[in-house]
This record gives C-alpha cells, sequence and structure tokens, in this order.
C-alpha cells in the first residue's frame, strides 16, 4: 500500500523518535499530542538530534531541513488523522487510554489506513478491537532512541491482514530498520525474553552467586551483549521491569516470570535504577 501520510499519537520519549525517521524516510508527518507543551518539546527534540546528526556528520544539513519540512505538529486529532494513511500511537502504555485514542482515531481516518500501536506490552488484539477495523491493525515496538536502534519488533494479531502486515513491514525498511514478525502474545519477543534474563539475573544477586558486575561483565565479555541485564534493569528503571514482570506472571503459565523479592524490595525503598540515582549500581557516583 502507498503512504504519504504519517500521524505519530503522542510526541514523548518515543513519539517525537518515530516522527522523526517516519520524516527522515520522505513521509509528510504530523505529529500530535493532546499536550501543546509536549508537542513543542518534542519538535525541539527533532531539531537537537538532527543538529546532532550534522554535527556528527551524519545527516546532511539539507537533509535535516528537509526532514524538518516535512514534519509538522498538531493538538487537533481528528483533523490530523482524516488524511493519514498509517497512524503510529505512541501515547501512554495504558490500555484504556490506547483503546479511546484507536476508536478516536478510526472514527475519521481514511478506511484504507494502517493504525498501528507502539505498545510494549499490551494485547495489540484488545486495542485493536477497539477500532472496529482489527484487520488494519498491527503493532509497531520501537526502541528508544528511536533514530539509533536499528531493531523494529513487527507484532500481528490473528486477524492482522497481510496487506496491513506488508505495509508495516516495508515502513520499516524504509526506515532502515531490520524488522522481527512476532504473534501477539504477552512481552511479543523482546520483552519477554529481556526480563526473563533480567528476573534470573536478579535472583542471582538474591542467592549471592556474583556481584551486579561480574553477572553484567559476564554476558558483555562471554555472550557479547551491549550491557549487562542488571545495568539494563537500572536504565529502563526497576519499577517499569516490575510492572512488566507482574504482567508477564499474570498472562503467562507456569510462574516463570514471578518478581524477586529483592526486586519487589528495591522499588519498594525507591532504589529504581538511573533515574533515582541507584538500583544495582550507584548511578549519583557516576555523574
Ligand atoms: N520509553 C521507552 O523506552 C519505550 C520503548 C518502547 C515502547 N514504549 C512504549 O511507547 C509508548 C509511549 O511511551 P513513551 O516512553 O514515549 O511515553 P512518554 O510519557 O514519554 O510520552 C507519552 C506522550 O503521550 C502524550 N499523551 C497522553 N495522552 C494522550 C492522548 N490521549 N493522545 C495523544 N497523546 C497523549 C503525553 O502528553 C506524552 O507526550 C508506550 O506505550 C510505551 O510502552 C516505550
Amino acid at each position: 500500500m502507498d503512504i504519504r501520510e504519517v500521524l505519530v499519537v503522542g510526541a514523548g520519549t518515543m513519539g517525537h523518535g518515530i516522527a522523526q525517521v517516519a520524516a527522515q524516510s520522505g513521509w509528510s508527518v504530523t505529529m500530535y499530542d493532546v499536550d501543546e507543551k509536549a508537542v513543542a518539546a518534542g519538535l525541539a527534540r527533532v531539531r537537537g538530534n538532527l543538529d546532532k546528526g550534522v554535527e556528527k556528520g551524519k545527516v546532511a544539513p539539507a537533509d535535516r531541513d528537509a526532514t524538518l519540512a516535512r514534519l509538522r505538529t498538531s493538538t487537533d486529532l481528528r483533523a490530523a488523522a482524516a488524511t493519514a494513511d498509517l497512524v503510529v500511537e505512541a501515547a501512554p502504555e495504558r490500555m484504556e487510554l490506547k483503546r479511546r485514542i484507536f476508536g478516536d482515531v478510526a472514527a475519521v481516518a481514511p478506511a484504507h489506513a494502517v493504525l498501528a500501536s507502539n505498545t510494549s506490552s499490551l494485547s495489540v488484539q484488545e486495542i485493536a478491537e477497539a477500532s472496529g477495523r482489527p484487520a488494519r491493525v498491527v503493532g509497531m515496538h520501537f526502541f528508544n532512541p528511536v533514530h539509533l536502534k536499528p531493531l523494529l519488533e513487527v507484532v500481528r494479531t490473528d486477524v492482522t491482514s497481510q496487506d496491513a502486515l506488508d505495509t508495516v513491514l516495508e515502513v520499516g525498511r524504509r526506515m532502515g530498520k531490520t524488522c522481527v514478525v512476532v504473534k501477539d502474545s504477552p512481552g511479543f519477543a523482546t520483552s519477554r525474553l529481556g526480563i526473563a534474563l533480567g528476573l534470573e539475573a536478579i535472583r542471582m544477586v538474591e542467592e549471592g552467586v556474583a556481584s551486579p558486575q561480574d553477572i553484567d561483565t559476564a554476558m558483555e565479555l562471554g555472550y557479547g551483549h551491549a550491557m549487562g541485564p542488571l545495568r539494563t534493569t537500572d536504565l529502563v528503571g526497576l519499577d517499569v521491569r516490575l510492572g512488566i514482570a507482574e504482567y508477564l506472571d499474570r498472562t503467562l503459565p507456569g510462574g516463570r516470570f514471578r518478581p524477586p523479592e529483592l526486586l519487589r524490595r528495591m522499588v519498594a525503598e525507591g532504589r529504581l535504577g538511573q533515574k533515582s540515582g541507584r538500583g544495582f549500581y550507584d548511578w549519583a557516583a557516576k555523574k
């Protein structure tokens, strides 16, 4: 399917990055948010990313200018969705909010439009049902920071049409991403495996098998992981990881994702990782 206009819903951490790579790939993009300040901040972040790219010699100044010229902002969802061929939703991770957005977008978007969610854990099927046109709905799970991370996890439900799937795979390729296709299931491939490794690493700290530093070094040097599981947990946030683990524990059988006591205790104590200054590592000292 031919894409001309892309609408990104939400201009936060992920939304601004998705809008940037879509505009850099040549589409005309609207970045929408309910919050005017978020829209302005999102646009400033895109500009900052592109300026840094120019400084490093990775983005030509003319491409930066052309990208910015293709990017519009909006706080009017109905107007923004009316002409969109592809909508990528990147609003907060709450089911009722995403369902409302998909209902609102589907009420005005053209019938051929593909509607995608950037959810990192929620059921795409449940989001899709709220649109009234679930065959056009697919998951597009980008990674942070979107303009630098090369992966796109594409999530298809039992009713996603082949055309919608092919469209987002083509969009991903044109954005320079490597796509993997995963069935709609809790945690998809990335969160499920990432959390499994993270939880086991926390259990190993709990059991005194090795220090966080040594566990991370083991995976970094022994297995070539770019970052060990505990440092990753500190960066993502222990509270965020606990939330996903609880969700996977509820939705997947066998107790494989039961959160370790140490994780619960650290979250209760406010040791959330980098954002609170302390997690498995002391981040305050590193600043
Ligand atoms: N942050 C990450 O590392 C990451 C990675 C992959 C996927 N995700 C997923 O991406 C989605 C967005 O996460 P984020 O980190 O960008 O969140 P964020 O909080 O940085 O941004 C969310 C934005 O959505 C806006 N918003 C709130 N209600 C809205 C509405 N009704 N319509 C439109 N916009 C609305 C907010 O104003 C905010 O600007 C979530 O589903 C999250 O799970 C996040």
